[in-house]
């Protein structure tokens, strides 16, 4: 997840841990250097922190050439021998990698065929071996590096080197890198607080980009080895603000980050064309003994787990959600054919670990639904589904909540699909509708209404969030964001609920969001206009042309698309009103008082 390397005079060492440390705040599980030590490769790895990296380098590597990364998984669990650099069996060449190497498996299966040896599980390890292949084959460094690289599909920035040689390699296709350079001192990172201690000077790469780095400077050139001009420019950041790139707030930056988080989450677990959800992630007829789902979690996690239980409800399985803090003494009976599934974007609650090891003792089948690779609620459960959000420092949980939605929403049409033998009837407009989230996301955020909305709002007295079916676990995450991160009071509500009691409490200084899903709009249109006639400012969150904007105050629009969808769109424009509520406020938005990431006390 985060890369470094160095090239320049004077030991490596010391700049390539100082770029770990400054990659920590991305989230990592393990981490590790290579540097070239004259005679050879010298590799330290391992998981865990960069501190415990560095307490077992026992004695100092040596060399002015090396490379560095933090690691957070995506292929395998986070061990020593996943961990980043890999190295060929001779330790001749040394990758380090950010991204998704998809056709891994292919060039896996034809590398070992003729006598390469694997020792993890990434997919990373493909490209030192692949670099290797072409070195055997008579290529000199460059070339071979070049061959590699032309043979991947998927995402990658890769930082190489050759054994003996001065050099560093690298390349981009859709995962950042970045160049560093200081007066013969150069650097190659995933992002800029890698190096920001030792220059300032930076060189963006572009998709297509390949660099070859040496004491006597930087040739940028494509992959065909043509020659290009890449402009320098000088950051002007300070160290922790070039960890949010372009933006005030982590919170921010990760609500962007949604198109690219939901594409990652997707990646190969829907296929449109052949109408089917693949979730390789479990054998075929995994689940066809199932015949109740019991959702646990806390927090966001919770109304992600809600979203997950109602569409499994409406695609007729039974399941409920329940609030893990509440289930020793609330859960329902449980046998052999109850599936259990934990959601945690940490894996590590308390609350959530507590509920899911007395599902397992009572004998449930067991399934996290996390971020985090190797967390423990991946490692005791039965099965896991990783949501591949990447890293969240925020403390308001945003992107993680849209990817745990549709991971759930996934897993409930699987579900459904194994209990019947066969897909379920509605994915014909499902998946389109999902494969085409990221563009909606995008277009959404670049024309959102929701900072001039929290301006207009800014001084109200409390603010509702209203919602039906899909749309209720919207209001609930809707008024939580709200709550968390302005301190202002919030409340969400099943738009029906209204009317028997919290009307009470309706005034011109309690504005009501009204989330649209498409489901039974216009009972919940008549809700919201309930609280209109009693002076409350209604702001419609629905497509354009609903007859929700004919009649509301205010309207933050979301593209058209599945009802089952439609709900995590318009919570995209609400955690952008509750960000620029808060902002407006002056609050810590990334650490709310009282608040922590994750609570792993009961
Ligand atoms: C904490 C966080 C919440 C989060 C909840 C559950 O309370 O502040 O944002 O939703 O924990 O966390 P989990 O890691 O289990 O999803």
């Amino acid at each position: 997840c985060g890369i470094i390397g160095r090239v320049g005079d004077g030991n490596a060492l010391e700049p390539l841990l100082t770029g770990l440390e400054n990659l920590e705040y991305r989230g990592y599980d393990s981490a590790g250097v290579a540097v070239q030590n004259g005679s050879g490769i010298d590799v330290q790895k391992r998981s865990g922190k960069v501190e415990e990296l560095k307490d077992s380098i026992g004695e100092p590597l040596h060399g002015e050439v090396g490379i560095g990364h933090t690691r957070w998984s995506t292929h395998g669990p986070p061990t020593d021998a996943n961990a980043h650099p890999h190295t060929d069996e001779s330790e001749d060449v040394a990758v380090v990698h950010n991204g998704i190497i998809e056709n891994y498996a292919e060039l896996r299966e034809r590398l070992a065929a003729t006598g390469y040896e694997f020792t993890s599980d990434t997919d990373t390890e493909v490209i030192p071996h692949l670099v290797q292949y072409h070195l055997d084959a008579g290529c000199d460094s460059e070339t071979a590096f070049r061959r590699a690289i032309d043979e991947l599909e998927g995402s990658y920035a890769v930082t190489a080197m050759v054994s003996g040689e001065h050099v560093l390699y690298a390349a981009r296709q859709g995962s950042p890198l970045v160049v560093g350079m200081e007066d013969g001192e150069y650097f190659l990172a995933s992002d800029v607080p890698a190096f920001l201690e030792y220059t300032d000077s930076v060189v963006y790469l572009e998709d297509g980009d390949v660099v070859v780095v040496d004491e006597d400077g930087v040739e940028f050139t494509d992959l065909e080895g043509n020659p290009i001009t890449r402009p320098s420019e000088t950051v002007e950041w300070d160290p922790e603000q070039a960890g949010k790139g372009e933006y005030d707030h982590f919170m921010l930056k990760e609500i962007n980050e949604q198109p690219t988080s939901l594409a990652q989450a997707i990646e190969g677990r829907v296929d449109s064309t052949t109408e089917r959800i693949a979730l390789s992630d479990f054998e075929p007829g995994t689940f066809e003994n199932v015949d109740s789902v019991q959702f646990v979690a806390c927090g966001t996690s919770y109304h992600a787990a809600l979203y997950g239980s109602l569409t499994l409800n409406q695609a007729g399985v039974q399941s409920t959600a329940l609030l893990a803090n509440e289930y020793s003494v609330s859960a329902p009976p449980i046998d052999d054919d109850t599936l259990v599934i934990a959601v945690t974007q940490s894996g590590e609650t308390a609350d959530t670990l507590n509920a899911l090891r007395r599902a397992d003792a009572e004998g449930a089948r067991t399934l996290t639904v996390t971020n985090v690779v190797g967390s423990t609620a991946a490692r005791e459960a039965d099965d896991t589904l990783f949501i591949r959000a990447g890293p969240e420092i925020g403390v308001a949980a945003t992107k993680t909540f849209s990817s745990q939605a549709v991971m759930l929403a996934l897993l409930g049409q699987r579900i459904a699909g194994d209990l019947r033998n066969g897909p379920p009837a509605d994915l014909e407009s499902l998946l389109p509708a999902l494969e085409s989230m990221p563009t909606d996301i995008d277009a959404l955020l670049d024309e959102s209404d929701a900072e001039t909305i929290a301006e207009r709002y800014r001084d109200s007295q409390s603010y509702f969030f209203i919602g039906r079916g899909l749309g209720f676990p919207v209001a609930l995450e809707g008024a939580l964001k709200f709550k968390e991160i302005t301190y202002e009071h919030a409340e969400g509500f099943a738009s029906g609920e209204l009317k028997h009691g919290p009307l009470a409490l309706v005034t011109p200084e309690t504005p009501v969001f009204a989330i649209f899903t498409g489901q039974e709009d216009e009972k919940t249109l008549k809700n919201a206009e309930e609280a209109q006639t009693r002076g409350a400012p209604v702001i419609a969150v629905c497509p354009d042309g609903h007859p929700a904007v004919e009649t509301a105050d205010e309207h933050l629009a979301i593209p058209d698309t599945d009802p089952e969808l439609a709900g995590l769109l318009a919570n995209v424009q609400l955690q952008l009103v509750s960000y620029y509520a808060a902002d407006l406020l002056g609050r810590p938005i990334d650490k709310p008082r009282n608040l922590a990431k994750s609570v792993t006390v009961e």
